[in-house]
């Protein structure tokens, strides 16, 4: 099989690359990745000669027509990916999200190639913080942030791609990631490397909000049951029945790191911030037999801490630019 992953050398995509290489050999990866601040060329130099790695952008018609032409596959990872950069310029989220995607629509409508679109649970917006709901296939669309929106643009193009062009096409729809090479913009990484540079952690508003957290690698052995065993046109939701809420997962993250309950300081608050997310994972336990291998979050965060503290040459020459942004926010 000819793999093409779009969005390797990000976070998600490059945990992808790795589990592939190594439980799929027999699958040939090409990485389409335009290196932005978010993608990592180093994330992807342990396997660099076992993959190709090709700079481009997912909006440039011909490099992806002629990638797409000898693939038999597309995972598609490529997007701008973070709530904060897109309420401070939302240009980038239009162009990579939905022109990026159209444009590898377009090309595997052409060459009839199988596709697998790869989605937030953002899209539905967000749950009331006391309930049970929790987000289903059914749940209907309310986006809150350029972000996204933008990610609720890129699904729908694939349903109307399936439906009127006959696509090949899945989606899946996942939770809160946490893991190794995760950009320290976000919040663990952040909060990791605050701890780690001799910074206080910084939580926006009370800490209230809920994220509903999964495992990098649960993520994409989800991913890897949908492709292959997937049924065209539908979409899946993945998440690991894990929420917790901000306040509680920076104090999980002190008190492994040796610090006091208390020692992190609140900030400015996220303007529309979504206050919880949650994912009812029912069908895909059900029809596609995956269940998450990291139930336990607390050694899935020691795990994460360690492989900061272990590969602080990957993301210290990032920290200073991510925090002087943050500042300059009142973050
Ligand atoms: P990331 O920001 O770490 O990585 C994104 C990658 O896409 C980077 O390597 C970047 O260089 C590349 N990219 C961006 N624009 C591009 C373009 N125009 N052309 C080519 N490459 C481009 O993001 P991530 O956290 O790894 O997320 C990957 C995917 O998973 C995204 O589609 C995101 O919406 C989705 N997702 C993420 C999470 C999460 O918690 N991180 C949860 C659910 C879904
Ligand atoms: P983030 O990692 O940006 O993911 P998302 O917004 O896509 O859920 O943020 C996770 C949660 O943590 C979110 O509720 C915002 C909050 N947060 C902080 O409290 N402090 C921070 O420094 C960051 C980056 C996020």
């Amino acid at each position: 099989m000819r793999l093409l992953v779009t969005g390797g050398a990000g976070f998600i995509g490059t945990n992808f690359v790795h589990s592939t290489l190594s439980q799929h050999p027999e699958v040939a990866v090409t990485v389409l990745d335009a290196l932005t601040y978010a993608g990592s060329r180093e994330s992807l130099a342990p396997v660099a000669d076992d993959i190709r790695l090709v700079e481009g952008d997912i909006a440039d018609a011909a490099v992806v027509g002629s990638l797409v032409a000898e693939s038999d596959a597309v995972v598609h990872f490529a997007a701008e990916s973070h709530v904060d950069n897109a309420l401070n310029d939302p240009e980038p989220f239009l162009h990579s999200n939905v022109v990026g995607t159209f444009t590898i629509l377009e090309a595997v409508r052409r060459h009839g190639v199988r596709l697998h679109h790869v989605s937030t649970d953002e899209v539905y917006g967000d749950l009331p913080l006391d309930g049970a709901q929790r987000f289903t296939e059914t749940t209907p669309y309310n986006p809150s942030s350029p972000y996204s929106s933008t990610k609720a643009a890129s699904d729908m193009l694939v349903r109307a791609w399936t439906r009127s062009y006959g696509v090949a096409a899945t989606i899946s729809n996942c939770s809160n990631n946490y893991g190794p090479y995760q950009h320290v913009e976000k919040f663990i990484p952040r909060q990791i490397t605050n701890v780690l540079t001799g910074r206080r952690p910084k939580l926006y508003g009370r800490g209230v909000n809920v994220r509903d957290w999964i495992h990098v690698d649960d993520h994409n052995a989800a991913v890897w049951r949908i492709l292959a065993d997937g049924q065209v046109g539908r979409t899946y939701l993945i998440g690991a029945d894990s929420e917790r809420s901000n306040i509680t997962v920076l104090q999980d993250i002190l008190r492994l790191m040796g610090r006091d309950a208390d020692d992190f300081e609140h900030v400015t608050d996220r303007s529309g911030h979504d206050l919880r997310y949650a994912i009812d994972p029912t069908v895909l336990r059900d029809e596609l037999g995956w269940r998450p291998q990291h139930t336990d979050f607390e050694s899935g965060l020691r795990a994460t801490i360690e492989w900061y503290k272990n590969n602080e040459s990957w993301w210290a020459p990032l920290k200073d630019a991510v925090e002087s942004r943050y500042e300059e926010r009142g973050q």
